[in-house]
């Protein structure tokens, strides 16, 4: 939750669990996670869907925001479907149980052991390229066609950080638009290929709605020529996006006004086309399960450069959390121990590692900080465990996942001996 609630003693409560004794029983750092957080945003997306549209929808979870067995099993849970972008990712969706039916593996270098595992379990493969769809030609000698979607790079533009804008024709990602009519020429010719949908993304962390009705009403011309070519393409994937607040100044719209701006579109141009409703899919990522964790630290050294700043280092940093370092994100934090006192002191949170960059928040308002404070960062729920490494051979945190007044690991801490687990020292090099 963005929100920070406090309990009877005044300390950060989190799906009626008190934080601090979170971090007593399983170690800090820790990934918190609301599953009622989760849900509801889960929920959101299907009411808003069925609210809006009157055809088919399908909501996918991009598990690159978070993959692990028990955020895939809440997801789906939910009726959701999951996105998934590599062969780990589509293990660990299928071991957690998720219908293969449901599952759209998306790359854009698919190797042929990822796409060989995707054929045999059955799961729908998002083409990416040339190379690839000539490669899946080739190894689909089965009776049962592959299930393909079509990636397109549509050449939206949108506002948001470089390095996670997809939608520009300059991008690594999809066919170009101007190849259109050759590869559904092509599909069309490929008895084992049986192309059921279009799919484009534009890009992460997106405030404005414009960009995704622009993608939706191109999406559509798309659709009617794929038709042209007597491919039964019935599936429109819009792919995900809407940013989330994370930060007092960050004001996205919300689940249901991003849905409502795209059912309207797809629902208008298709009338103007003279096309049935197609199947429409969305696979948000960041505002499904950003909001719903806070990852719990405990504050150690400080430092104060006299009227310059104050450094306040934390156990964790940029390897459980590496979007401040890579995008200069913003995150906002809470003392969880001191959630009622009030913001005395403006300070910069410093994380453990060996690199002047690694700082999670510059200039943070906090109450009077003390070595031995939990320290909470709102919304990690994306890409933060996702993107965690081991930098400076820092064990990844733990997860729990709370709900009810209970807590449950969903990831274990890693420990030094998992950390060499790997390391091999060949009988040469031994001392
Ligand atoms: N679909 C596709 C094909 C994607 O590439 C992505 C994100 C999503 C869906 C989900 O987008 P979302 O709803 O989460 O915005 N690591 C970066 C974000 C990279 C996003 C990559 N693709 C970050 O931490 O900001």
């Amino acid at each position: 939750p963005l929100t920070a609630q406090a309990n009877s003693q005044g300390n950060l409560e989190i799906g009626g669990c008190d934080v601090t004794t979170l971090v007593e029983q399983f170690g800090s750092p820790l990934y918190i996670l609301d599953e009622e957080t989760l849900r509801t945003a889960c929920q959101q997306y299907r009411d808003s869907f069925a609210k809006y549209y009157p055809g088919e929808s399908q909501v996918l979870y991009a598990s690159k925001a978070w993959n692990c067995l028990a955020v895939c099993a809440i997801a789906a849970s939910e009726g959701l479907g999951i996105d998934v972008v590599s062969g780990g990712e589509l293990y660990t969706a299928l071991t957690a149980g998720v219908s293969p039916a449901k599952i759209y593996l998306h790359g854009n270098n698919k190797s042929r052991e990822e796409l060989t595992l995707a054929i045999d379990s059955g799961v729908t493969i998002v083409a990416d390229n040339w190379y690839e769809l000539r490669t899946l030609a080739s190894l689909s000698q089965s009776e049962q066609p592959i299930r393909l979607m079509l990636r397109l790079t549509p050449g939206i533009e949108c506002h948001t950080h470089e390095y996670i804008r997809t939608g520009h024709l300059d991008s690594k990602f999809g066919f170009d638009p101007n190849d259109l009519n050759e590869v559904f020429e092509f599909v069309s010719q490929q008895p084992n290929l049986n192309c059921v949908g279009l799919h484009a993304h534009i890009g992460s962390q997106i405030f404005e709605r414009q960009p995704h009705r622009d993608l939706a009403s191109v999406m559509v011309q798309w659709l009617r020529d794929a038709n042209k070519y007597g491919l039964n393409v019935t599936e429109l994937n819009i792919g995900g996006g809407l940013g989330i607040k994370y930060v007092e100044s960050d004001d996205p719209p919300s689940i249901d006004e991003w849905v409502k701006a795209i059912c309207e579109v797809v629902q208008a141009a298709c009338a103007a086309e003279n096309l049935p409703l197609p199947k429409l899919l969305s696979e948000p990522g960041r505002s499904l399960i950003a909001t719903s964790c806070v990852t719990a630290y405990t504050v150690g050294s400080y430092k104060t450069i006299p009227e310059i700043r104050t450094y306040v280092s934390i156990d964790g940093g940029m390897s459980d959390n590496p979007r401040p370092i890579t995008y200069q994100s913003v995150y906002r934090a809470v003392i969880a121990n001191k959630l009622s006192e009030p913001h005395t002191e403006t300070v910069t949170i410093a994380g453990k590692h060996c690199e002047s960059g690694d700082i999670l928040i510059k200039n943070a308002q906090l109450p009077k900080t003390e070595p031995g404070d939990i320290l909470v960062v709102m919304a990690t729920g994306a890409y933060n465990y996702s993107m965690a490494s081991n930098y400076n051979r820092l064990p990844r945190p733990a997860a729990v996942v709370v709900a009810n007044g209970e807590a449950n690991l969903i990831l274990q801490r890693e420990t030094y001996q998992d950390l060499i687990r790997q390391d091999c020292l060949p009988e040469r090099l031994k001392n």
